[in-house]
């Protein structure tokens, strides 16, 4: 394991990526935690990340000195450089200029952490501090103009500082960096992979669980459905999951989840089909927040009603990921994002404790994990689906005949992408119902039909995000088909605005 200390930088998740990417196992932990806390980890190395604060701000983060008496070997990145030349006796300074972009940089290719990395190479900076004197038994392994102190090390000890950052991409030797540090520092073989995971966690679960029972809310998205078929594999029948089918889910999708978790895995599942009770509730509403509560309120109760009749459990799953849970180590509080999808849930089910099987992986680990399971591709690589569904993509009143139209075009668009390869490149992509009507012409006749819209974006973390660039013989393509194939619409459109200022999804 390694342990990366989190000073509160904003590329603190993408080292904890390079780490793991490097198949070697790590947790980002806030630097309040002890030194006995972090020795009861067993790292084989410790990774201080980068931070906002100046290491002489009053409140400025430390982590205990004693960390540097483990024996364990440290990299600092910037921030943590700062930190560990400072805590071992060196002289940090303001410098008057801020060192901001890719910077060109000399390394000392004899040193361990750049070996086999050419020595003229480039770097991202992004630092007002640096390191003006360095502690003893350390010597500088890299310079750029304007940081005389790039990198420095005392090998002796394994203690290893970078200013620069060699977790993003614009430092391109960055990942043989730290492939230097995990492999050839810390004596790691790279040898994690998600089939152990896979293996360890089914084992573990099945030692704790014993003959207990566990109850999981199937939403058919990604993150719940591996994390059901990872307890699946470890408990089998103990294992019950509840599938909420209100009716809003895309084409023939409520029929693919329950075909693949009782015929392919011969899971425990309650399919509750429920479209007409949701339909009842939002008859007559337009309203988006309104929408929204109705649906998520309802959830709870169906689920609630099942759940009430399988009684008491004693486990409930829920799919929790990484980024959903990483501490950050800047703040006192730790933050944590509630997984909106299910976030009422456990207030309403009778439960003794919460399951979270991928609560240290990353969404990508997450797909990996899928596969390695024996999910179906198609559900492993499913894009992000809201909870309320179909519902905040029907603008106006939703009706069942409304609703067939926009499952129906969305089904084209989606087939038509995923036929033109671009199904991963693009990150989200729906058809959207307008309550706009417009006049056509078909045939001889003049038509007074819906619009609908398409929406596709390109984005990492769903917050800000990019209209995508579809070619315009695909939207042709979509365009022609969708209105000739599906009854009531007239007219496409293409949304081209990125977020922000527009929001992915319409409602
Ligand atoms: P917006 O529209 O806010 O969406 O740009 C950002 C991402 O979040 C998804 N989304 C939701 N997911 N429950 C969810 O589980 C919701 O109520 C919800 N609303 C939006 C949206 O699809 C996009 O990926």
């Amino acid at each position: 394991t390694i342990v990366i200390i989190d000073f509160g930088g904003q590329y603190n998740q993408l080292i904890a990526r390079r780490v793991r990417e490097a198949n070697v196992y790590c947790e980002v932990v806030p630097y309040s935690k002890t030194v006995d806390e972090i020795k009861a980890l067993n790292p084989k190395g410790i990774i201080f990340t980068g931070g906002p604060n100046s290491v002489f701000d009053d409140d400025a983060p430390k982590v205990d000195s004693q960390v540097f008496e483990l024996g364990i070997p440290i990299l600092g990145i910037c921030y943590g450089a700062q930190l560990m030349s400072m805590s071992l006796g060196g002289v940090v300074h303001h410098a008057d200029t801020r060192e901001y972009g890719v910077t060109d940089i000399t390394l000392d290719t004899t040193g361990v952490l750049f070996d086999g990395i050419a020595d003229k190479n480039q770097c991202l900076m992004s630092h007002t501090d640096k390191v003006y004197s360095l502690p003893d038994g350390f010597r500088v392994v890299a310079k750029t103009e304007d940081c005389p102190m790039a990198a420095f090390e005392n090998a002796e000890k394994g203690f290893y500082g970078v200013q620069f950052h060699p977790e993003v991409n614009h430092t391109p030797f960055g990942k043989d960096m730290i492939k230097n540090f995990l492999y050839n520092v810390c004596k790691l073989s790279g040898d994690w992979t998600m089939s152990d995971y896979a293996k360890n966690y089914i084992e573990f679960a099945k030692n704790k669980i014993g003959d207990k029972k566990v109850l999981c809310a199937l939403s058919g998205g990604v993150d719940s459905s591996v994390a059901a078929v990872l307890l699946y594999k470890a408990i089998g029948k103990q294992l019950t999951c509840i599938f909420v089918d209100h009716g809003l889910l895309r084409k023939d999708e409520g029929d693919q989840v329950e075909d693949i978790f009782t015929n392919q895995f011969d899971m425990n599942l309650v399919r509750v089909n429920c479209e007409d009770r949701f339909l009842d509730k939002l008859a007559g509403v337009s309203d988006p927040e309104t929408k929204r509560k109705i649906i998520g309120e309802e959830f709870i109760r169906v689920f609630e009603q099942e759940a009430k009749k399988i009684g008491t459990v004693d486990y409930l799953v829920q799919g929790t990921i990484y980024p959903d849970v990483i501490e950050s180590g800047a703040g006192d509080a730790s933050v944590i994002k509630s997984h909106h999808n299910v976030g009422g849930l456990p207030d309403y089910v009778d439960f003794k404790e919460i399951i979270e099987p991928l609560r240290s992986l990353f969404k990508d680990e997450v797909r990996q994990l899928g596969m390695e399971l024996g999910i179906p591709e198609y559900l492993v690589w499913r894009q992000p689906f809201p909870g309320p569904g179909l519902a905040i993509r029907c603008i106006g009143e939703i009706t069942k005949d409304r609703l067939e139209i926009l499952k129906d075009a969305d089904a084209i668009f989606r087939e038509e992408i995923s036929r033109a390869g671009l199904d991963r490149e693009i990150n989200q992509y729906f058809a959207v119902l307008t309550n706009m009507r417009s006049v056509g012409v078909m045939g001889d006749e003049r038509t007074y039909d819906y619009t609908i819209a398409l929406r596709g974006v390109t984005t990492t973390d769903f917050m800000t995000g990019e209209w995508a660039r579809i070619p315009y013989d695909i939207l042709d393509i979509v365009s022609r088909r969708i209105v000739n194939e599906v009854s009531h619409v007239n007219r496409i459109v293409y949304d081209i605005t990125s977020k922000p200022p527009a929001t992915i999804e319409w409602e």
